[in-house]
């Protein structure tokens, strides 16, 4: 079982796409584990988006994550960062695959909409930096055993 990050970055919430980006999301079948909506101050912006730093588009970037509010969460299932990628599309919405988040719902790089962790090492320090232990929920769900043998 894996958990991952995703953010639904301000075009996502000014767009009025929240709901549709969590629907494709939740249907998959991944479990929302921890949840909330706030506006990222600079500092924490850069500490997200540090491996970017002193790339062309960094200061734009943080501009961007920061200029309004985001929705922070965490999902979990088998191997959910992959699943959460693929269900993306690839960073370029020009890029990414039709019937992706990406593909449908953007156009460009610099505005495409959701972050989602990269690996298992980022996952679990992108996690750490939005959401205190205590905010993680387990709970059980009758549906999982109609998503996967044995969760
Ligand atoms: P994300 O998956 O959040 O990871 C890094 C982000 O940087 C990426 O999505 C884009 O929002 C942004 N990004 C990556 N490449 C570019 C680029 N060439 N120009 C502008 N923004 C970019």
């Amino acid at each position: 079982m894996e958990r991952t990050l995703v953010i639904l970055k301000p075009d996502a919430v000014q767009r009025g796409l929240i709901g549709e980006i969590i629907c494709r999301l939740e249907r998959r079948g991944l479990k929302i584990i921890a949840m909330k909506m706030v506006q990222l101050s600079e500092e924490i912006a850069r500490r997200h988006y540090a491996v970017h730093e002193g790339k062309p588009f960094f200061e734009g970037l943080i501009a961007y994550i920061t200029s309004a509010p985001v929705v922070l969460m965490v999902l979990e299932g088998p191997r959910a960062i992959e699943v959460v990628r693929t269900t993306m599309g690839a960073t370029d919405p020009a890029k990414a695959a039709p019937g992706t988040i990406r593909a449908d719902l953007a156009l460009t790089v610099d505005r495409n909409l959701v972050h989602g962790s990269d690996g298992p090492e980022t996952a679990a320090s992108e996690i750490a930096l939005f959401f205190r232990e205590d905010e993680l929920l387990q709970y059980p769900r009758d549906t999982d055993r109609w998503l996967m043998v044995k969760p």
